[in-house]
């Protein structure tokens, strides 16, 4: 038949996982960033790259927003459209991780129920979710794009937490939170990333 693909077999090559870990000197994973429109994602996953290329380790950034213009850009926001956003980005970043890349994944993803389905793609621990928990009020405030003015005015329609639900991560292995109210700098998120990846022997 001509629907699903069927006959189809796994080719496995002589260069493995493990060389290419050698090669680069770092162990390939997943960071996956999640939160609000305007908590930090982009700003996280930038300063991130900076500071890991600085350390000569490899990464590579998936931005929602940026391959939404590309890779993605047959999908809209409704529920099922972000979980086949999420799917996709989640299956290009297990390739990334496989070739040896800290991949950063800079992603609303609301639903928890599609980080889980993609944490379950990875490896054991090398999916490494990173909570940005800035409340509502201080993205809608900042409002870097006015999508917040547009979702209030009710000329967006199901924008993440104005009228689509953000279903907070029960698991994650960082949490990025106020202190005292104050949003921590992109330095001090990016080293808290930086510090968990070296205590869990990614960087060497
Ligand atoms: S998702 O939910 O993970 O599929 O979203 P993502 O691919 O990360 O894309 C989020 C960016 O799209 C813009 N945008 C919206 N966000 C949320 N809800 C609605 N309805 C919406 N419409 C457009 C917005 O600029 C998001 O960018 P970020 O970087 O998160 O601010």
């Amino acid at each position: 038949s001509l629907g699903k693909a069927t006959n189809i077999f796994w080719q496995e090559c002589s260069v493995g996982k493990l060389d290419r870990q050698k090669l680069l000197n770092q162990k390939g994973c997943v960071v996956w960033i999640t939160g609000l429109s305007g908590s930090g994602k982009s700003t996280l996953a930038c300063t991130l790259g900076r500071d890991l290329h600085g350390r000569g380790k490899l990464s590579y950034i998936l931005d929602g927003d940026n391959l939404r213009h590309g890779l993605n850009k047959d999908l809209g926001f409704k529920a099922e459209d972000r979980a086949e956003n999420i799917r996709r980005v989640g299956e290009v970043a297990k390739l990334f991780a496989d070739s040896g890349l800290i991949c950063i994944a800079s992603l609303i993803s609301p639903y928890r129920r599609d980080r889980d389905s993609c944490r379950a793609l990875l490896p054991e621990s090398s999916f490494i979710e990173v909570f940005m928990n800035i409340p509502l009020e201080i993205c809608e405030a900042r409002d870097p794009k006015g999508l917040y003015k547009l979702a209030r005015q009710g000329n967006i329609k199901g924008f993440t937490g104005i009228d689509d639900p953000y279903e907070t991560p029960l698991n994650c292995e960082i949490e990025i939170k106020p202190e005292d109210g104050v949003c921590p700098p992109p330095a001090a998120m990016s080293s808290q990333v930086v510090t968990f990846l070296e205590e869990r022997g990614f960087l060497h």
